[in-house]
């Protein structure tokens, strides 16, 4: 039978996976998974309803609900509906590390990602795929940079995206997300014992692309 491959590529918010993920999956001509997108927009459908994220059981009561999936043009979708402009506003960004905290949802989005991981060749970014969610998986990334560098890239994407924020709510915001993942009781942000660290604060995406597409070689995965 023919392995699938898959690859892990986690670290803390805007240390530059997703980018590297969606080269990396379109190179290999692999399926890209956002879970971070599936995060914000369980984040987005608790903001929908009404319901506090700071306030668990409210939260958790949407579980089994809504369908949270990709489409065709792997946009993340709610109940059907593409939301991946919405989930990528300021109000989804500063409740999501709440959300993610949560034994119970993660638990529900994580059977969703393995689902969609099944039978196939798989790059996956978040912050516990190599250690939880596809914990077998053939190359595991843990892509750091520093918190600066980290907001200084969120910043400019945001202005890319024409979204009104300075660069000391993007650090703020950072800061605070390292440390809620960082420190939740259930899978929390951390480098998997088998995982390739790189620094990216001083490296173009370019570079890092090309340094984890030349491990992946060696690796035999293609
Ligand atoms: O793009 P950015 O780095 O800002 O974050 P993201 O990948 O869109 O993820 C948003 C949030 O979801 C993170 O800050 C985490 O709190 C949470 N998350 C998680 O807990 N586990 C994952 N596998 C992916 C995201």
């Amino acid at each position: 039978m023919k392995k699938n491959y898959s690859i892990a590529i986690d670290g803390p918010s805007a240390s530059g996976k997703s980018t590297v993920a969606k080269i990396i999956a379109n190179k290999l001509n692999f399926i890209y998974v956002d879970t971070g997108a599936m995060y914000r927009a369980y984040t987005y459908a608790v903001l929908k309803a009404n319901l506090d994220p700071k306030d668990e059981k409210a939260s958790e009561s949407l579980i089994g609900k809504i369908e949270i999936s990709f489409d065709e043009n792997n946009h993340i979708t709610l109940n059907g509906v593409d939301v991946s402009k919405e989930v990528r506003s300021n109000e989804v960004a500063d409740n999501v590390s709440y959300i993610a905290s949560y034994k119970n949802i993660r638990l529900f989005l994580v059977e969703s990602q393995r689902k969609i991981a099944q039978n196939k060749n798989v790059v996956m970014d978040g912050r516990d795929i190599g250690t939880y969610v596809l914990d077998h998986a053939d190359l595991k990334i843990y892509q750091v940079a520093t918190a600066e560098e980290r907001a200084n890239r969120r910043y400019k994407e945001n202005l890319e995206k024409g979204l009104e924020t300075s660069y000391e709510d993007c650090l703020h915001n950072v800061n605070k997300r390292d440390y809620i993942d960082s420190h939740r009781s259930f899978c929390p942000l951390h480098p998997a014992d088998d995982s390739i660290e790189i620094n990216t604060t001083d490296m173009t995406i370019e570079e890092v692309t090309n340094k984890i597409l030349q491990i992946a070689k060696e690796r035999g995965i293609y």
